[in-house]
């Protein structure tokens, strides 16, 4: 049987896509153990979650370099502990070094709110929303040194209703979240997702899952 794929999950606050990976991996019996979960606010509310998971907890304060190549330096110490096959960006709100990025080639996934490459950045749902798109979602991609750009996994698409609030359809895009994030996430572990070079590969069989 192959060995047990090692994943560590970056949050920078609520941290409810971190919960459905680690539900997800739990409930399916990923070939995965989530190592850790780390975070760059020692407030940040999911932590709370993972430490009741039994899941090892970190807090490298990004207050507390001087600079963005030492706090990714000392993240990469931190993260590089667990001996990731995967890192997994959820809700982790940091600008990456280059030299990071790299680091973690072809094991770094993000997810972003909304239907890349629309509306990179913040505030996205309020962007969908003064564009008057018909259609917003979100992005699993691969993770590049380019911001919120990067090869696309998985998009999940939800209809913009008249009269919705920021609130409403950013709600609306997390619970699409919550089903294409762990979904990416568990191809990867099973060996049917990969990078190469900057395509993505995912095998034939993966969307019947
Ligand atoms: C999500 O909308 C995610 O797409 C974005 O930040 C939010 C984080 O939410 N990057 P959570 O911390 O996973 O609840």
């Amino acid at each position: 049987m192959r060995a047990m794929r090692s994943i560590v999950i970056l949050i920078s606050g609520r941290g409810s896509n971190m919960e459905a990976i680690v539900r997800a991996a739990r409930d399916e019996q990923w070939p995965a153990v989530i190592s850790a979960v780390i975070s760059n606010r020692p407030d940040a509310e999911g932590l709370a979650y993972a430490k009741a998971q039994g899941i090892a907890t970190l807090v490298v304060a990004s207050k507390q370099f001087p600079d963005r190549e030492q706090f990714d330096a000392a993240l990469q110490a931190a993260i590089d502990r667990f001996a990731p096959d995967l890192v997994v960006l959820a809700g982790f709100l940091r600008i990456l070094t280059a030299q990071f990025v790299a680091h973690y080639a072809g094991r770094l996934l993000n997810i972003h709110p909304s239907l890349l490459p629309a509306f990179p950045g913040l505030a996205t749902h309020r962007q969908a929303l003064a564009a008057g798109v018909k259609l917003h979602g979100a992005t699993v991609h691969f993770v590049t040194a380019d911001l919120d750009h990067g090869p696309i996994v998985a998009q999940a698409a939800v209809p913009v209703l008249s009269g919705d609030s920021e609130q409403q359809l950013a709600q609306r895009v997390l619970q699409q979240e919550h089903i294409i994030y762990p979904r990416a996430v568990r191809w990867f572990v099973e060996g049917k997702l990969r990078l190469h070079g900057d395509q993505v590969h995912l095998q034939a069989d993966a969307l019947s899952d």
